[in-house]
Order: structure tokens, then sequence, then C-alpha cells
């Protein structure tokens, strides 16, 4: 019953709506549609309760909804509350040579992973903290191009649910007004006898709502809703899948590559790079479409950087 209430809420989103509604459609006592109503208010839900009148169901609602979400991405999901990494549970689940197209999404993580061994922080109810498994049948050599087209499929998910003017740092970070608000972690599992890919887990982990960044990453890190925009969580999961999705459909044609080096944040910067722990400074040319960096060295040495990262953007434009 509770999540039939819901439907009805979500169908008639920032409406004013009467107890005697939900309670007619349902054949419900106006006090059960009450008593239900108070618990989900209890469980985080942004509902309204305005008194002798009925109840308003906000649009931009906090809450993760494993069902909504599942019924708009054609996809298992699987949501909890809290787990150490949902890039490790995936891995596990992977081995079950069946398992394919599953999307485990978590409240909260106790022990989030980030790219080169580091931790990703990932505080309870504030983002989005998520991995996708995906089987494509992709080349080895073309897996990489996976972290490309997720971190167009988010800047564009951003771009549109809230207008801000998101871009892309290479290789796998988003950023607003210069801030990270979003990394990507993709593995992959090869067969190196067949020369394919396994799978592949996308993590992504998006800071959406207002936190206390650790002061390690204060100065660096924001959120969308710091940047000027509430949205909901599951609108934006919803909408990064299905773009995921779209360009993996149509990954041969690399419409994603195009969109990634138009989207990028760094074109004409001067920027600092590390490369396996050697760090030096180079102004970024363009992005190929191998997705791979092309710098130009302070000895005036075209270089085509594989991997690393950058470590610092120093944003003047050359
Ligand atoms: C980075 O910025 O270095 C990448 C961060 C990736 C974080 C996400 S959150 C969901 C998934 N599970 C993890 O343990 N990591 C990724």
């Amino acid at each position: 019953m509770k999540n039939k209430i819901i439907e009805i809420l979500k169908e008639n989103k920032n409406k004013l709506i009467t107890g005697s509604y939900i309670a007619n459609k349902l054949n419900i006592t106006r006090s059960y549609v009450s008593k239900v109503i108070l618990t989900l208010i209890d469980e985080g839900y942004q509902i309204e309760n305005i008194s002798r009148s009925g109840y308003i169901y906000k649009s931009n609602n906090k809450i993760l909804d494993k069902d909504f979400i599942e019924r708009n991405i054609c996809k298992e999901v699987i949501l909890f509350d809290e787990i150490d990494s949902t890039n490790n549970y995936l891995k596990k689940l992977a081995k079950d040579k069946k398992q394919n197209d599953v999307l485990v999404i978590a409240n909260h993580q106790t022990n989030g992973r980030g790219r080169l061994g580091r931790t990703f922080i990932s505080d309870k109810t504030s983002g989005i903290y998520m991995s996708l498994l995906i089987r494509p049948n992709i080349s080895i050599s073309d897996a990489k191009k996976i972290t490309c087209l997720t971190a167009v499929a988010i800047n564009k998910a951003i771009n549109e649910l809230t207008g801000l003017d998101s871009k892309i740092k290479w290789v796998n970070d988003i950023y607003i007004n210069n801030k990270k608000v979003c990394g990507i972690l993709t593995e992959a599992q090869t067969s190196i006898e067949e020369g394919i890919i396994d799978y592949i887990i996308i993590g992504i982990g998006i800071n959406v709502y207002k936190r206390e960044f650790d002061e390690s990453i204060k100065n660096i890190a924001t959120s969308i809703e710091d940047e000027g925009s509430i949205i909901s969580r599951n609108d934006l999961i919803i909408t990064i899948v299905n773009n995921i999705d779209n360009y993996i459909n149509n990954f041969s044609n690399e419409i994603y590559m195009k969109e990634y080096q138009n989207s990028s944040c760094i074109i004409n910067k001067e920027v600092e790079l590390n490369i396996r722990g050697n760090a030096f400074k180079a102004t970024v040319l363009r992005i190929n479409d191998d997705g791979e960096l092309v710098v130009r060295t302070f000895d005036n040495k075209e270089l085509v950087v594989y991997s690393g990262e950058i470590t610092r953007l120093v944003l003047n434009d050359k």
C-alpha cells in the first residue's frame, strides 16, 4: 500500500492532492493515508503536509527510489544503504557470468575507491555512488574509451538537468566552475587469450547535495547544490545510465568522442601532469580520437599522453 501511495503522489508531483483523493483511488480510509504519509515523511520523503488541504510531493525529492530507477532504465538495480564500495560489490557479482546490466547504488560507502589507489569519500545521502556492470562487445584497446563515453554521458546529464556549465577534465573528472563535482573509476576484466573484454565496471561518484568536504579537498571539490541547483538523484541516475546505453549502442560511430573533445575544459590551458610519478608542465593542444591528451612540453615537443593525471590546472590560456 505504501508503494501505491508513493506512486499516486509521484504522478502528481508538485501538485496539491487531498487525502480523500488517494483514499478513494485505493479504496482505503483517509486516516490510513495520513498514517502512511507521516511514515514516509519520517523516512525523509519530501512531502509537504498542508493541514486540512492535502499533500504535495516535491519534485526535487532527495530519497533514492530503487523501483522508480529500475522502471526507467530497464536494468536490475541493487540499492544499499551502506556498503564498502559499489565497485567491489559488483566485482564479486561479475564473476558470475550470467550477471549483466546490473546497477548498484549506495547511499553511503565506507571504503569508496578513487583512481590511482586513492580513497573516495562518500558522505551519507549527499551524493550518488553507483557502479554499472556491462559486457560490451568491444576490443580490449577500445575499452579505455568507456571512461570518455561515461564522462560525456554524465556531463550531458548534468547540463540538461541543471543548466549548469559542467565540463570534462581529462581523463575522468567532471568540473563545474573549476571545481570537481564527479569522478569515474572504470575497471575492466579482460580475457587476454581471446583478446576480448569479459566485463567492465563503471564506478561513478557525484557530489549532488551540500556537504562538509574534507580539509584536503575543500578548495578543489564542489557539489551540484553548491553551484546553485537542487535536483533529484533518481533523475540524474536515470539520465546518466540511459545516456551511457545510447552511446554504447552507437559505439562504432564514436559520437561521444566528438562531444568529449568539445566538452573539455583544458584545451589551450597550462597544466601540470603526473605520469607514473614524473611531474612536468605542459600546454594542452587537443584530445585525439583515442581520447588521449596531446600536449606541448616546455622544450617545445609534442607529446601524446595515454595515462596519468593532471595534478594541477594552472588555467592560463595559452
Ligand atoms: C576518482 O575521482 O578518482 C574516481 C572516483 C570514483 C568513485 C566511485 S563512487 C562509486 C564507485 N565505487 C567506488 O568505490 N568508487 C566508485
